[in-house]
Parts: structure tokens; sequence; C-alpha cells
């Protein structure tokens, strides 16, 4: 049965990893865990958890984990698996850009398929917080949707079938951002539709700069073959579709 939500309220049940992986399960998760490095011992945060499955991954690696979001239906989802499988995360209900934890308090901040929902302001914000929350010395560690995949040649935007289907809101040029509707398939054919912005590569690399990071290390996440395990998903690959950044507080 093919169901259609559009908030992420109430969607605890719904995106219950434990259920349907989502295409961002098959690479970019996996290769975001290998850019955290070693972190046995470090605390770290992860910054709109939603129901703590990549908190689990990095808690499996020896992290001190806690996690946060603004959905208190997607923590109670998150707190049910720890309740079940301890690991001891903390979870938290607060916004990225407005945190509860004190100036310096983490060695490592991550976020993975959450910075699409801010604006240019909200960037800001939210980099200044990670800034404020990250000891000396400490790394932030996003991924984020690669602007290639907003342009007209991206298979999100052509195919007719595709693990994400990306329409033009605003019909604005690359360089600027804007809003794209986002209709998502889970490996069960399930869709999720949600709006999302676009931000071209130069604001999101200034931003960074701007806000006093310095830049480690950049990874393109490139479709592969082995990843369209659903027949929702198409066929398309050899394309970026996510992007990643290891930025450092000095
Ligand atoms: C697609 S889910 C990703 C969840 C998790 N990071 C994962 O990889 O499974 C996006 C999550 O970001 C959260 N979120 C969106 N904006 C947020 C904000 N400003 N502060 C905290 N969480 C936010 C949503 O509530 C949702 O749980």
């Amino acid at each position: 049965m093919i169901e259609e939500k559009t908030q992420y309220s109430g969607g605890g049940a719904y995106w219950d990893k434990r259920k349907s992986p989502v295409m961002g399960d098959m690479r970019q998760r996996p290769e975001l865990l290998k850019l955290l490095g070693d972190i046995k011992g470090k605390k770290a945060l992860e910054g709109g958890c939603g129901t703590g499955f990549f908190s689990r991954k990095i808690s499996a690696l020896g992290a001190e984990v806690y996690g946060c979001d603004i959905e208190q239906d997607m923590l109670d989802t998150a707190k049910e698996v720890e309740k079940e499988n301890p690991q001891g995360i903390k979870y938290d209900l607060c916004d990225i850009k407005k945190t509860v934890y004190q100036d310096g308090f983490f060695d490592k901040v991550v976020s993975v398929g959450v910075l699409f929902h801010l604006d240019r302001n909200e960037w800001q914000e939210y980099l200044k917080e990670s800034y404020r929350i990250l000891k000396s010395g400490g790394e932030l560690i996003i991924s984020i949707e690669h602007p290639f995949i907003f342009t007209k040649f991206s298979p999100t935007r052509n195919s007719k079938k595709c693990w994400a289907v990306h329409t033009s809101i605003e019909d604005k040029n690359y360089d600027q951002s804007q809003l794209f509707e986002e209709k998502y398939y889970k490996a069960d054919g399930d869709l999720y539709t949600t709006n999302l912005w676009h931000h071209p590569l130069e604001f999101t690399v200034n931003a960074l700069v701007e806000a006093g990071f310095c830049i480690e290390e950049v990874k393109e996440i490139v479709i592969e073959k082995e990843d369209l395990i659903s027949e929702f998903w198409g066929t398309d690959y050899g394309y970026p579709a996510f992007i990643q950044l290891r930025v450092s507080k000095k």
C-alpha cells in the first residue's frame, strides 16, 4: 500500500528505520560514519536525530551520544528503541539553531538529512550555534543533498521513476537558493512529500568559512547500481546525490 505523509509531526512510527530503509541509508549514512573518524569516548551530538537511527550507529562506535530534535514524536520512537536496547544515548527536545547545551560541550556535531529544512538565515544561525557548542578543535560533520540533484540534468528531475522526485517551486537559477518540492520513496514504496531548500555550493562553503570553520575534508556521494534495491528507486546511477563536509573549530 502506498501512503503519503507530509509532516514529521506524528511521524515517529513512519520514520522508524527498523521497518523500511530510504535511499540515504544505502550509502549516505555509512559514508558519513567513516567521515566521523575515531570517535571512541568522544562527546557527539546528532542534530535533528529523528528516531535515532544514526545516533545508534555513532553510539555503536563508542561515542557518548546526544541526539536532539524538534519533533517530540520522533524522539518518543528513539527513546522507545533506547529503552528496548539501552546504549546510553541521551535525547533532548530542542532546535539545532538554539540548543540546550553549554559552550564547548561537544567534540563532534553531526547532521544528516536535516539541513535541507533551513533557509539561508537559519543555516547561519545553525552554524553559529554549532560553533558555540563545539570544543576548540572539535568538528562539525554534515551530509547534505548534492546541489547537482536540483539541476535540470539530475535523474531526480527527469526520470519517470526515481528514489526522489524534485519539482522546482520558484523556478530560479542554480546560483540562487530556492524551495523545491520533494517526493521521497521509501524502499517499500511509501511516499513522503515535503518542501526543501536548494542552496548553491558556494553559499554553503562560504557560510561555513564565515562562521569560523576550517574545511578539513569534502566527500561526494555517488549513487551506485547496487544502491537501487527497490523497484520504486528507478535505474539511474553514477551521479552525485549527497555531499559531505568535515570542518573544524580552531
Ligand atoms: C529526515 S529526518 C532525519 C533524521 C535522522 N537524522 C536520520 O538520519 O535518521 C529529519 C529530522 O530533522 C528534524 N529537524 C528539522 N528541523 C530541525 C531543527 N531546526 N532542529 C532540530 N531538528 C530538526 C525533523 O524533526 C526530523 O526528525
